[in-house]
């Protein structure tokens, strides 16, 4: 089975086709990071504009060096969580062709589309594991016994963490998509005296808490006035290693509530190295295994909707109507496969 993936939840437009027997046969990526950078964040009306003079040609030209439109056996999208704009040019796009087509379409949740991603890899993880979803939306931990069997262990009460990373990165003056820009800068100190919160620690659960941490960077950036570049790469420092701690804190007490020893790593902060390094040196330690996605199918991208949404297809699923796109739209209620 062959299908075409889009995914346009946020500033991202991700074309993809993949085959169910063989994996992915291409993929495109386009960034909309210019078009926003000078506002400092996403623009949601900027971003459904995009997509759609974007869109078009890329699925256009990918499906002309792939077999053709024709050679395609069903097409899916991201139906949610995500601007509602932005997953409406998709859900367009995407039934238009399949109706043009006589195809059959699905809407594919787009964490579920992380959480699956690192499956794109040859060394993939067995069921059941742990996840951890970290985007600029979304941080959650998530026990996954099958495909669609997801239940949420805790979340963010407040920012999520690339969220947390890219309003930090913004009071220290960097460029939008912050998280990146922080992380660069963290890197060129080894060390610093700063000693940030490790948010929610002490108590029980499985639940974050974000926004502390940007107010504790702007009170030390006060504190510190006139500020150096050494002082600003050494709070972005201080920021990550809090936000790793308490990352790598919550997972070990996951694995440890589930018994679970595998754990997945998916969504944009798990491009962080430091993120990586500090989880691959806490399952050495517990005998436990992480796995992460390649850098390329970390961030958006519409190899993980067509990979989440093809599995989906080849077990039957499709959209019978015309259904609503989800903006908001929890990982629980969907549908267990097999
Ligand atoms: O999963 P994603 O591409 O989009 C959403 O679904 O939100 O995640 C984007 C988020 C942004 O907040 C971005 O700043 C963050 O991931 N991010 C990073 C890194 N790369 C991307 N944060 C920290 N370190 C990175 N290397
Ligand atoms: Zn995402």
């Amino acid at each position: 089975m062959k299908v075409l993936g889009l995914e346009s939840s946020c500033d991202e437009t991700g074309i993809a086709i993949y085959e169910v027997e063989t994996g992915v046969i291409q993929q495109r990526l386009y960034s909309q990071i210019e078009c926003h950078r000078e506002y400092g964040g996403v623009v949601p009306e900027l971003a459904s504009r995009d997509h759609v003079v974007k869109a078009a040609p890329m699925i256009i030209d990918l499906l002309q060096q792939n077999g053709g439109v024709h050679s395609l056996d069903g097409i899916v999208y991201t139906r949610g969580p995500g601007l509602m704009g932005a997953l409406m040019v998709g859900a367009c796009i995407a039934r238009a062709l399949a109706w043009a087509l006589d195809k059959p379409v699905l809407g594919v949740h787009h964490m579920e589309g992380h959480l699956l991603a690192p499956m794109l890899s040859e060394d993939k993880p067995e069921f059941p594991f742990v996840a951890l979803l970290v985007s600029g939306g979304h941080t959650m931990l998530v026990d996954v016994e099958a495909v669609g069997e997801y239940k949420i262990l805790g979340e963010s009460l407040d920012d999520a963490v690339g969220e947390a990373f890219d309003k930090t990165a913004k009071l220290l003056g960097l460029p939008y998509p912050g998280g990146p820009e922080l992380a660069q800068l963290a890197s060129t100190v080894s060390a610093t005296d700063l000693v940030f919160p490790r948010p929610m620690v002490d108590r029980p659960g499985l639940d974050f808490s974000f926004s502390g941490l940007k107010t504790f960077a702007l009170n030390t950036m006060h504190k510190l006035t006139p500020l150096s570049d050494q002082n600003r790469a050494e709070i972005a420092f201080a920021f990550e290693q809090a936000v790793v701690d308490t990352l790598q804190i919550k997972c070990q007490r996951a694995l440890k509530q589930t018994g679970y020893r595998r754990l997945v790593v998916a969504g944009g902060v798990g491009a962080n190295r430091t993120l990586r390094k500090r989880l691959q040196q806490m399952s050495a330690k517990l005998q436990t295994r992480v796995y992460f996605p390649a850098l390329e199918y970390c961030t958006d991208n519409g190899a993980m909707i067509a990979y989440a949404g093809g599995l989906r297809m080849a077990a039957g699923q499709r959209d019978e109507n015309v259904t609503d796109v989800l903006p908001r739209w929890s990982l629980e209620t969907l549908q267990r496969l097999n």
